[in-house]
């Protein structure tokens, strides 16, 4: 795992955006695995930027995203469609067909996994995919003891989980319970991988991750059995390591 430590959070999704743009300019039809919460937003706006000023071109690029919660519409202001939208789709040229979510309203949720995973097949995985850290460790919502061999699926959320997310919603009592996500099979079929964690309590998970030998209690851990991994972290969440 190559590693990168950056002063700030600014500096990281600086090199986290350089990155991606690297591979949208050598391969103009990449396909970009991608991720919400906290951890991104700072290279969404890097690549806003570089889209409106540097010429950085998204027309002929797939967006496929790890996770959506159950149950929000795509509509709702806290789910994750409406996240993209709000912090990248809108505001850089890429076709919205050409972007892809799990529905966490499907009727047939368990079909709704199989045929993302299959998607994922179609469209082929992602030539580069951008994934932040759990405090728990986990990776898009593959939750502690989550098997590395599991494909989409449909996750129960960690009650930490859910107190970390709730800063995005009105009370505790809003964040779902259960969510759809790609699974650590399906994200390792990535054939390169950024991992961006910011900020001191990101500092824990990046000690274990760098110093534990895998295992499903960590569920990032299983990014060390890939072959192309760059974790960019800054000084604060680096700051337990060593
Ligand atoms: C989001 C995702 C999660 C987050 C993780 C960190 O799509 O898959 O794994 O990356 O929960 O969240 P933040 O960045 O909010 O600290």
């Amino acid at each position: 795992m190559k590693v990168i430590i950056t002063h700030n959070n600014q500096e990281l999704s600086e090199k986290a955006c350089e990155l991606i743009e690297q591979q949208v300019k050598e391969k103009p039809d990449s396909v970009l695995g991608l991720a919400t919460g906290g951890s991104p937003l700072g290279t969404y706006n890097e690549m806003i930027k570089g889209c409106n000023h540097r010429s950085v071109d998204y027309e002929h690029v797939k967006a496929l995203n790890l996770d959506e919660y159950i149950g929000l519409d795509k509509n709702d202001p806290q789910s994750y469609h409406f996240f993209m939208r709000k912090h990248l789709f809108d505001h850089i040229n890429i076709n919205p067909d050409h972007t892809y979510i799990p529905n966490g309203k499907a009727k047939d949720l368990q079909e709704e996994c199989e045929q993302y995973e299959q998607f994922i097949e179609d469209i082929g995985p992602p030539d580069l995919q951008l994934l932040g850290i759990g405090q728990n460790g986990h990776i898009g919502f593959n939750e502690p003891g989550t098997p590395f061999d599991r494909e989409t699926h449909i996750i129960q959320l960690e009650e930490s989980t859910r107190q970390a997310n709730a800063r995005f919603f009105e009370s505790i009592d809003d964040v779902p319970k259960q969510a759809i996500t790609m699974g650590i099979q399906s994200i390792l079929k990535s054939k390169k991988i950024v991992v961006i964690a910011s900020g001191e309590r990101k500092a824990d998970a990046i000690q274990r991750l760098l110093e534990e030998e895998p295992s499903e209690n960590l569920p990032a851990s299983a990014l060390r059995n890939h072959k192309n991994v760059t974790l960019i972290v800054d000084e604060e969440a680096y700051q337990k390591v060593g």
